[in-house]
């Protein structure tokens, strides 16, 4: 057993562990991939203040998110196909997430169904809705969600149409895979994974298929998305959404200050800021540097999270001490997930969860609640000082 001491000794065991295609698919921005790369490198920017000689003891990470209590401020992303990086995927990270004391989102593009984690899982999770032009898929996916008793729907309106990921076109990504002499030759190296999935009947996209009409080739995430999803998407349709949900709801995928005080017109309890962890628009600023003018516009307005980029607990820290009620993590639990399982979603949360800690603590804090940005030193422009 290897030793995994951060998120980078993860990704390396999945890299080696699961097919190309679905590595490719997690690790890829969109074209040049500007805005993948610096969703992370942008956190770098950001000094940590360090304090000394100030009690440690008794510290607390613990917090709420939308009312929701949470061991840390950190939550799983919906992540599409999670079910293809390790069989049952899905089941396996929600069940991590809930033993950990996190919330768990599924993605609308998940292999497992709500219906299938909610009848695996013992705490309720959050769903992710893609919005699709079916009024009716849209109806009942609320409906579906609200029997599987989600404690929140989280809307995404940053994927009206699909930013192009160079690798997943070469490669032929579909769920299941296409077999191929070159996707063949690939999944024969990785047969852990092959016979794990060879064992479940999860394999599809168990959202849509025997969901969603009209869709011509269900195993394709490209070919669906621009047959089903609606590009025609306003604040108006996301109105009438709300009417479908009356729970919680957050609204994910905001990165100018225009749209997060939209997005509070619509009657949101949280924003995700996130640029879609840079697979939508390349050449997007990074979430952490689009948080601050964020905040300053709907800070005492609404609650305001953050994705894209994070892949420590110092990121986190980072991410709360501009502002943001909590964090939601992507890659850093799929590279988890995809080299071990639920126990590497586990391992994934243990690390973040102790970088957090002992950072916080030797920033001079001791409870998570009461970080500010008095911890950090933030370079001047670093939230832009932009041409009008
Ligand atoms: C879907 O959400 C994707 O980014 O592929």
């Amino acid at each position: 057993m290897p030793v995994i001491t951060e998120i980078e000794d993860l990704r390396r065991i999945y890299k080696r562990r699961v097919p190309k295609m679905f590595y490719d698919y997690c690790e890829s921005g969109s074209w040049t991939e500007q805005t993948f790369r610096e969703n992370s490198s942008d956190f770098d920017k950001l000094y940590l203040r360090q304090r000394v000689a100030i009690d440690m003891t008794g510290r607390s990470t613990a917090t709420q998110m939308i009312g929701q209590d949470v061991a840390m401020p950190v939550a799983l992303a919906p992540v599409g196909m999670t079910g293809m990086q390790n069989a049952d995927g899905e089941i396996k990270a929600a069940k991590a997430a809930e033993k950990f004391g996190v919330p768990y989102c599924l993605s609308t593009m998940s292999i497992c169904s709500i219906e299938d984690v909610a009848s695996n899982t013992s705490k309720p999770f959050w769903m992710q809705v893609y919005t699709l032009k079916d009024d009716d898929y849209m109806k009942r996916l609320f409906d579906r969600a609200k029997d599987a008793k989600c404690s929140a729907a989280v809307i995404t309106v940053d994927l009206q149409m699909l930013g192009q990921r160079h690798k997943d076109l070469k490669n032929g990504l579909s769920a299941p895979p296409k077999l191929t002499p070159k996707s063949i030759a690939n999944m024969a190296t990785k047969v852990p994974w092959g016979l794990e999935m060879l064992q479940t009947k999860r394999r599809f996209f168990g959202n849509i298929v025997g969901h969603a009409k009209g869709v011509t080739d269900p195993s394709s995430l490209t070919t669906w998305t621009a047959q089903s999803f609606d590009q025609a998407l306003d604040w108006d349709r996301i109105r009438e959404f709300r009417k479908m949900w009356d729970g919680p709801l957050i609204i994910k995928g905001i990165i100018d200050p225009r749209d997060a005080l939209e997005a509070c017109n619509v009657g949101a309890d949280a924003i995700v800021v996130s640029n879609h962890g840079g697979r939508q628009l390349d050449g997007a600023l990074s979430s952490i540097r689009a948080l601050a003018p964020i905040m300053d516009a709907v800070g005492d307005k609404i609650e305001v999270h953050l994705d894209s980029g994070v892949r420590s607990g110092q990121d986190v820290l980072k991410a709360v001490a501009m502002g943001a009620k909590g964090c939601w993590i992507g890659r850093a639990y799929i590279y988890g997930l995809g080299a071990m399982g639920e126990a590497g979603v586990t391992r994934a949360l243990e690390v973040i969860h102790k970088e957090l800690d002992v950072s916080m603590a030797l920033c001079g804090r001791t409870d998570i609640n009461t970080v500010d940005r008095d911890i950090l030193m933030i370079p001047k422009g670093f939230s832009g000082d932009w041409e009008d």
